[in-house]
């Protein structure tokens, strides 16, 4: 039977991809709420989308109007937004707001990370905005599925802020043996096609990882398969890092949240749990090394 899915988010970096996932769903129709105006590369990055058979709706997570037209007939909303508190939280309400007044049965809103709702309050900004708009979410009535990947194998690989394939450095907190969960944008956005339109999967957490792989591991696989040596920068210890993120609390709150990142890297607190990695039997998630390895190829 075919579904509606309503995507908010389609212009952005993983947003694009889902929707290709989703319009390669053969029981899927596919309609795209994005905010008007924008750059010539906005609308190049609409087009192929367009032409697969997305309807398009103009408006702004801030628009109850436009919210309410794009939410009408729709059967699940997904959203790959980013930004701020306005966004994350006041948007992304509105949205499901607009989606429970007008019948929509399911919602996956923009988590896309680590284990969120393990973060403590306080001391991660961006997760604890994405856990105070999903409970209220929950609260709706609406089914809602929180999709957890890990952080994103791209951020591991070449033109990484992690690891400096150019320079041949790798900077890292703690001791930089930590594993942590891994996954491609591409395979997050092909689990969450699938998910979102998977009648069986119930509400809560659905989590999947591609992957474990620690800053010092990373390094070393980035070493023999560019055959270039990465040099270690010792960050400091995670006292170190928290006293990193106190100073840039009251300085720069984006520094902050970065840090907070590297903190729950570190240290696992929002490691994920049971991972459904095998739930579709068609969909294998790739590893990093190949990962890598197809990345380095890429460029030549
Ligand atoms: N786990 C990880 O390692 C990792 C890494 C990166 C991102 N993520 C997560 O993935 C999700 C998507 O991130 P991204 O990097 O793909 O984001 P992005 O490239 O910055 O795209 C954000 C999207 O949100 C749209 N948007 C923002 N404000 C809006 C509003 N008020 N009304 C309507 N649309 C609005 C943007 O539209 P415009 O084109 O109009 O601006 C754009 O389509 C986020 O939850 C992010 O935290 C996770």
């Amino acid at each position: 039977m075919t579904q509606t899915v309503l995507l908010a988010g389609a212009t952005g970096m993983l947003g694009g991809r889902i929707a290709h996932h989703l319009l390669a769903q053969p029981d899927a129709k596919v309609r795209l709420l994005v905010r008007g105006g924008g750059s010539s590369k906005k609308q190049a990055a609409l087009a192929p989308l367009l032409n697969a058979g997305a309807e398009l709706i103009e408006g702004d997570l801030g628009d109850t109007v436009a919210l309410d037209r794009a939410t009408q007939g729709i059967d699940m909303i997904v959203s790959a937004v980013q930004g701020g508190p306005d966004v994350i939280i006041d948007g992304q309400l509105a949205l499901a707001e607009a989606g429970k007044r007008n019948g929509v049965r399911r919602i996956l809103p923009s988590d896309f990370g680590l284990d969120l709702f393990k973060a403590t309050q306080g001391e991660h900004a961006a997760f604890n905005w994405r856990a105070r708009a999903d409970d209220v979410i929950a609260q709706l009535g609406m089914e809602h599925i929180h999709i957890l990947q890990g952080g994103f194998m791209d951020l591991f690989g070449p033109g990484s802020p992690l690891l400096d394939y150019d320079k041949g450095v790798v900077q890292f907190w703690g001791d930089g043996t930590q594993p942590v969960e891994i996954t491609s944008v591409e395979d997050t956005a092909r689990m969450t096609a699938r998910v979102a339109l998977d009648r069986t999967v119930p509400s809560g957490k659905f989590a999947f990882a591609g992957d474990y792989v620690s800053f010092l591991e990373a390094a070393e696989l980035a070493a023999a398969k560019t055959g270039r040596s990465f040099e270690r920068r010792w960050l400091g210890s995670e006292a170190d890092l928290r006293a990193a993120m106190a100073k840039a609390a009251n300085t720069d709150p984006m520094q902050a949240i970065m840090l907070a990142y590297q903190l729950y890297m570190l240290n696992g607190q929002t490691a994920l749990t049971h991972l459904q990695n095998n739930r579709y039997p068609d969909i294998q998630l790739t590893k990093f090394p190949d990962f890598l390895a197809r990345r380095l190829a890429a460029q030549g």
